[in-house]
């Protein structure tokens, strides 16, 4: 195996993943990022974000010379000859993408190479990006081999290191094969299928698959209240669906819809991508609505539950990150269903076991727990946001003794309506009226 010198810039989540990762892979790997503050915690082997198995993974690295960090990123271009741009991308109000941070790291680029360098592009960037920054740098370096290649990133946060380690498939994205081919073999180690394309391509590929799985997501939301009306139960339902393996069993399962830095952004971001060509994407502004609605609809289901009437009730959030094992908020649902609980009158109680740090930063005259009994205690009503494990192995008799009422409405189905009925709950999931009516029926 050749051994490469890559510097990765922008130590983010996709930035400080990868660089782990192809340290691990044996090649000589520098993160630099213009946050000093970030660059010293990590020269402490201290880990800016929760991802299970990413701290003893930076440790080993640096331990074996083969993972360092750097806020001179002059320094880290001028002494390698990948460059992995990870910087951020997100979504300006108009919709585009704000591409402010690439921007800068290609004129930090321009100031400091000297020699040749494949650049490679992990950013989610618009279609196009890759080709113009190709063009800018050549212009500006015309006497210094320059190539861009795209090679997006399809890690799920909590799960990153499994992902990165066990892909479905590696996109490269690039105009001369060399360079593309020089990449691939930075990962031959790694399984999965190798599919190398045109730089458009592999720019869309990453829009076009979170687009979908938002899609499916959405897609099952909606079948979620045609049960209730109907009577069926959407978990079953799914599962029918799902066995059909042309459609797959992954990403159907019905709730409060779809956060994190990803979907929200990058649907946006494709929807934006297609009006710029005088496309109108229909079925993504549906999801994209949908997906809005859904949370307006929990709290719908949440008053109905509780008579109407939230003034003065007291409730208890379980969960507040997008997802579980992640401390991420960033457009979690949680959010937005407390501030509408709150502007109804409601008093909030709130657990979660990794994201209270961030979320004490983001909502106002909340009570937080790390422990889910006290965040419980005196509840007019649980309302559950986030499938953490903790919150499925709770000792639900133990919990019913210290609630106010014994009434929880589930947004991530984690429980048997039978089940819960029977430890003489009041439960209220989405999409399985028919479960509730069997119940009711007994
Ligand atoms: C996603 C993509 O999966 C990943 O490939 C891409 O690189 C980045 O975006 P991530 O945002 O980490 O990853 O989370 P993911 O596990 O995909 O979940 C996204 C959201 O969808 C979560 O809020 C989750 O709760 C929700 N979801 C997922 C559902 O509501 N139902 C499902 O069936 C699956």
């Amino acid at each position: 195996m050749v051994v490469e010198r890559i510097a990765v810039i922008g130590t983010g989540y996709v930035g400080l993943v990868s660089g782990t990762t192809f340290a691990e892979l044996g090649h000589s790997v520098i993160c630099a990022d213009l946050d000093e503050a970030k660059i010293a915690m990590l020269q402490r082997a201290e880990i800016p974000i929760y991802e299970p198995g990413l701290q003893e993974l930076v440790t080993s690295n640096v331990q074996k010379n083969r993972l360092a960090f750097t806020s001179d990123i002059g320094e880290a271009i001028r002494s390698s000859d990948i460059l992995l741009i990870a910087v951020g991308t997100p979504t300006l109000e108009s919709g585009d993408v704000d591409m402010k941070y690439v921007h800068h790291v290609i004129a930090t680029i321009v100031s400091h190479t000297t020699s040749a360098k494949v650049i490679v592009i992990k950013s989610t960037v618009p279609v196009g990006t890759g080709r113009r920054v190709e063009q800018e740098l050549r212009t500006a370096l015309p006497h210094i081999q320059i190539d861009v290649v795209s090679n997006p990133e399809f890690l799920r946060e909590g799960s990153a290191i499994h992902d990165t380690f066990h892909p479905d498939r590696i996109v490269i994205g690039a105009e001369q094969a060399e360079a593309g081919k020089r990449i691939a073999a930075l990962q031959s180690a790694l399984p999965g299928e190798l599919l190398l394309t045109d730089r458009e391509s592999a720019e869309l590929i990453k829009y076009a698959s979170n687009a979908f799985l938002a899609a499916k997501i959405s897609f099952i939301n909606e079948m979620a209240h045609v049960c209730e009306k109907v009577g069926a139960d959407v978990g079953l339902v799914a599962k029918g669906m799902g066995l059909d393996k042309r459609i797959g069993p992954h990403f159907l399962n019905a709730g409060i819809g779809y956060g994190g830095s990803c979907f929200p952004k990058d649907t946006r971001a494709q929807l934006k991508i297609a009006q710029n060509v005088d496309y109108d994407f229909k079925i993504l502004s549906a999801v994209i609505e949908v997906n809005q609605l859904q949370r307006e609809r929990f709290v719908d289901k949440i008053k109905d539950t509780l008579g109407g009437k939230l003034h003065g009730k007291r409730i208890a959030v379980l969960g507040l990150a997008f997802k579980p094992n992640t401390d991420d908020l960033r457009d979690a649902p949680a959010l937005d269903v407390i501030h509408a609980l709150q502007s109804l009158g409601a008093e909030i109680h709130a657990y979660d076991p990794a994201a209270l740090h961030h979320a004490s930063k983001l909502l106002r005259d909340v009570q937080m727990y790390d422990d889910l009994y006290d965040a419980a205690y005196d509840a007019d009503a649980i309302v559950i946001a986030t499938e953490w494990e903790t919150i499925r192995q709770m000792n639900a008799e133990r919990i019913r003794s210290l609630m106010r009422y014994p009434v929880i409405i589930d947004g991530r189905n984690m429980f048997r309506p039978d089940e819960m009925s029977r430890l003489g709950f009041t439960y209220v999931s989405v999409g399985r009226a028919a479960a509730i009516h069997m119940e009711a029926a007994i």
